[in-house]
């Protein structure tokens, strides 16, 4: 008979007997996951945990900030790094979907180690890998293991001799957040839509410049904003913005305009294997849409993903 707190306290338990006075570092993405993770850790082994936060520069508007503020109100001990424009630098001239993903998973791994490597001693990695995570990355001939490599999963790189820590590999999705709860974690962060490790990275069809990102969060930040004011949020599965590579034509007073096209992506689902498109309000859809082309300097049109996955997925890479 499984319960969120009896979880809790054995985990706690076990993890305090396995770790001892061992560090661990953490890499934490700002989900739901890695956070509950990590308070977990932090519950046994206190300031031996040592979380890492990349900024990689593909987060949505004022993520980075915020989270690494809550994560700092939690008690966490959190490293912040910056490393935007190695992210950028890494993914100029790749319009590849597979190869913008391994680019951003090698440059999240060369960030990650130099900074793990200044924690003195440190014996383990610890990773919110969750039950679907695992199953996925076992099934190698599984649809979307062989669609998408999930960098966040899998080996890790034999530079870091680490022993790995996973104290959720158990759980599905919805007792995470059932652990999360008991151990007191906010809503913002138990309540966020799933959010790929690659980011807007692959929200921006074709090639991630800097510009495009600025462009995308601004559209999304619109997005995510009126969705919560509706009420709508807790409701959708998961919500996005997609940066489309076209450009349309539009009119702006007597000129013609010629800029781009974001599509708004919002579904229902339970565990993202399979999900419906969201019939959400029509005027929402219609205040959105006005609200990004009046102030989303590059956007002069804003379309609606009505497609259900299968056959098409929730991401557009
Ligand atoms: P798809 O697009 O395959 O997405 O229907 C299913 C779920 O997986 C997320 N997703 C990813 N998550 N790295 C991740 O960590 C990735 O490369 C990746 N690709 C898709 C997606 O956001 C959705 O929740």
């Amino acid at each position: 008979n499984w319960t969120a707190d009896s979880f809790v306290e054995t985990t706690v338990a076990e993890l305090k007997e396995k770790l001892g006075d061992d560090k661990v570092v953490l890499g934490l993405s700002g989900g739901v996951d890695s956070s509950v993770a990590a308070v977990l850790l932090h519950h046994a082994i206190g300031k031996n945990l040592y979380c890492i936060f990349v900024d990689n520069g593909l987060l949505r508007k004022g993520e980075y900030e915020s989270v690494l503020d809550s994560y700092k109100h939690m008690g966490l001990n959190v490293r912040g790094i910056d490393a935007k424009q190695r992210f950028y630098d890494a993914l100029a001239g790749l319009s590849d979907p597979e190869q913008k993903r391994k680019a951003i998973g090698r440059v999240f791994i060369e960030v990650f180690d130099d900074a793990a490597h200044e924690v003195q001693d440190v014996k383990w990695l610890g990773q919110g890998t969750i039950y679907p995570d695992v199953i996925e990355s076992l099934s190698v001939k599984g649809p979307s293991a062989t669609i998408k490599s999930h960098h966040n999963v899998g080996g890790l790189p034999d530079f870091m001799k680490l022993k790995v820590v996973e104290p959720l590999n158990t759980l599905f999705k919805d007792e995470v957040r059932r652990v999360g709860k008991s151990l007191h974690i906010s809503d913002n962060i138990l309540g966020r839509h799933p959010f790929p490790g690659p980011g807007l990275a692959i929200r921006i069809l074709g090639e991630v410049t800097p510009e495009k990102v600025a462009i995308l969060q601004e559209a999304d930040a619109i997005f995510i904003n009126n969705l919560r004011s509706a009420g709508v949020y807790d409701k959708v599965w998961q919500a996005g913005t997609i940066f489309l590579p076209v450009q349309s034509v539009g009119v702006m007073g007597d000129e013609r305009t010629y800029e781009h096209v974001v599509s708004l992506r919002a579904v229902e689902s339970v565990d993202g294997m399979t999900a419906d498109w969201c019939h959400l309000p029509y005027d929402l859809l219609a205040n959105i849409s006005n609200e990004i082309i009046n102030n989303v300097k590059g956007i002069n049109r804003v379309v609606y993903d009505i497609s259900s996955k299968p056959p098409a997925t929730i991401e557009w890479e």
